[in-house]
């Protein structure tokens, strides 16, 4: 199966490493569930006969039910958006303003094909904040449309939950799977939302103890340094860690490159 390109960049991307961890997920499984999708990396790499993915930033969830039931719609705002932003840089601010107040999927996904570097920033008021990249001023709407396209027929048999990730698992059974990649620890704040470790943990446990096979992704060495926050070896069979490439937030601040590795724990 070939990778999609990604519809969105999203902080904490799993691209560079969805095949690496696609090749670690069980063979069979009933419904699979993502409930940190972001821009669903990994899921771009499977054709899940059933779905359930989530993520708590609404805006977000609306935007992928939309290029699953309506991408010709999606495309059309784009192309609007894009075309009046070739003629006036302001309307990306203009636009900016509106999302903030209205949490348009639309806007969303604009705003994410033209801002700087393409990240998705919230300030601690949970206001997008980022600015236009005025040199690049947003991907054609002709290369957009291939790529959500191709995303909405991939997703046809997801069912998407704009929800905590414990509500959006509630239903999973054994012989299901859950993959997650929840927001890291020393990234706290960057991303919209954040989890308290303790309920996570508790959460993990409570996983096994229904019989669920899950794989998480979690942090792990940044050049030197360890970013591995211990997770309790109660709870996993294996600790894998994959390399990830360089670190985009490093190089956005500090014109540095690192390599980085993730882990990936698997309770099977
Ligand atoms: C590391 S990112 C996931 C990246 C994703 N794997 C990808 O490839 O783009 C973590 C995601 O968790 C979401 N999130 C944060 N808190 C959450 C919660 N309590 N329940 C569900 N999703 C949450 C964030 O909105 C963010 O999209």
């Amino acid at each position: 199966m070939n990778r999609l390109l990604p519809f969105i960049k999203w902080s904490g991307s799993k691209g560079s490493q969805a095949k690496a961890i696609s090749a670690y997920l069980p063979d069979n499984f009933n419904t699979y569930y993502e409930p940190f999708l972001g821009s669903g990396a990994v899921l771009g790499w499977l054709r899940p006969e059933n779905a359930v993915c989530a993520d708590i930033n609404k805006a977000l969830i609306d935007l992928w039910r939309l290029i699953q039931k309506d991408p010709n719609k999606v495309i059309n705002e784009y192309k609007n958006n894009w075309e009046k932003l070739q003629k006036s840089y302001k309307f990306f601010y203009k636009i900016r303003d509106k999302f903030n107040k209205e949490k348009s999927p639309h806007h969303l996904l604009f705003l994410s094909r033209t801002c700087v570097n393409g990240l998705i920033r919230y300030n601690k008021q949970g206001e997008f904040n980022n600015s236009l990249h005025y040199t690049r001023k947003g991907i054609h709407p002709d290369r957009l449309k291939k790529i959500i396209f191709d995303w909405s027929d991939r997703i046809q048999n997801c069912n998407f939950m704009a929800q905590d990730y414990r509500r959006a698992t509630k239903k999973a059974r054994k012989g299901d799977f859950v993959y997650l990649d929840p927001p890291y620890f020393n990234t706290k704040g960057r991303y919209f939302g954040t989890i308290n470790f303790a309920e996570f943990v508790e959460y993990l446990s409570d996983l096994n103890k229904r019989g669920i096979k899950y794989a998480l992704s979690y942090d792990g060495l940044r050049a030197e340094n360890s970013y591995i926050v211990e997770i309790p070896k109660e709870l996993y069979k294996r600790h894998l860690l994959l390399p990830s490439g360089n670190s985009t937030f490093k190089k956005v601040q500090d014109k540095k490159v690192e390599k980085v590795f993730e882990s990936l724990y698997l309770n099977y």
